[in-house]
């Protein structure tokens, strides 16, 4: 038996990166997870992967509709939500403030930052199964570095995710515990561009006190500590998962 034995979670942007890495872990401890995400495919790979420990479900976090009819099937099938992960993130294309469009910007904001207050506020409102529930938000180290040149929405996003989550854990407490982890450059989709090319890899990692990037299985380590009842006296962090940088 572990603590997350039969406990239910929810993981936006679950069908890869990240997300998926922590889905795996939860699923290794016993959970049942709800994964969702607008990637079909990759979707159906996690159905096929996990069976009926998951619930798969094609949802666009940035739709309040979408959103609260998932989270009611998720209680439906399952009593309730435990867990949850705020995860689903997009960087945007990269521009400028001075050209950046009023559409690409809306975009970015609502399906990294609207996202975290519709997803919450869905999780709060489901029954609760068990007394220590716990929502952990993927902040970034660009909130306070400002990120790449280009990604001035993306690392303002992050910025209002890390005071999301500061308010909220106060919203929330003392029934639920509320942290965000700020992750630097990780191997995962998001970030291709960079994984691309070995030159900027290794410009990247000399950033680096511990000289090299890090992988989604790093940050889901944390992740899943977070959401745990070994971090049960945590609430209200941002945790730097970022090789020290
Ligand atoms: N990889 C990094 O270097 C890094 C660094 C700091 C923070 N983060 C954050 O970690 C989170 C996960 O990113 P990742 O690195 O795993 O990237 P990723 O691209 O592998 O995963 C993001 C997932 O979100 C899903 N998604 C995108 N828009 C969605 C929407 N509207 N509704 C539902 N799902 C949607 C994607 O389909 C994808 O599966 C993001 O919030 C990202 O900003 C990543």
């Amino acid at each position: 038996m572990s603590f997350f034995t039969d406990r239910v979670a929810l993981v936006t942007g679950g069908a890869s990166g990240i997300g998926k890495a922590v889905a795996d872990k939860l699923i290794t401890f016993g959970a049942r997870v709800a994964i969702w995400d607008i990637r079909e495919d990759r979707l159906a790979e996690c159905k096929e992967r996990y069976g009926n420990r998951v619930l798969t479900q094609s949802v666009d976090v940035a739709d309040r509709n979408a959103v609260d009819l998932a989270a009611t099937e998720v209680a439906e099938a399952w009593g309730g939500i435990d867990h949850l992960l705020n995860n689903a993130g997009i960087i945007g294309h990269r521009m400028t403030v001075e050209d950046l469009d009023e559409a690409e910007l809306d975009r970015v904001l609502a399906v990294n930052l609207k996202s975290a207050f519709l997803v919450s506020s869905a999780f709060i409102r489901t029954p609760r199964t068990s007394s220590d529930r716990s929502i952990v938000n993927l902040s970034s180290i660009a909130a306070r570095t400002g990120g790449m040149v280009g990604n001035i929405a993306y690392a303002t996003t992050k910025g209002a995710m890390s005071s999301f989550t500061h308010a909220l854990a106060k919203e929330l407490a003392p029934h639920v515990r509320v942290n965000a982890l700020a992750p630097g450059v990780i191997n995962t989709e998001i970030q291709k561009d960079v994984f691309a090319d070995p030159a900027s890899i290794d410009a990247m990692a000399n950033l680096i006190p511990l000289k090299r990037l890090g992988t989604a299985e790093e940050v889901a380590g944390a992740a899943v500590w977070l959401l745990s009842r070994d971090a049960a006296y945590i609430t209200g962090v941002v945790l730097d998962v970022s090789g020290g940088r």
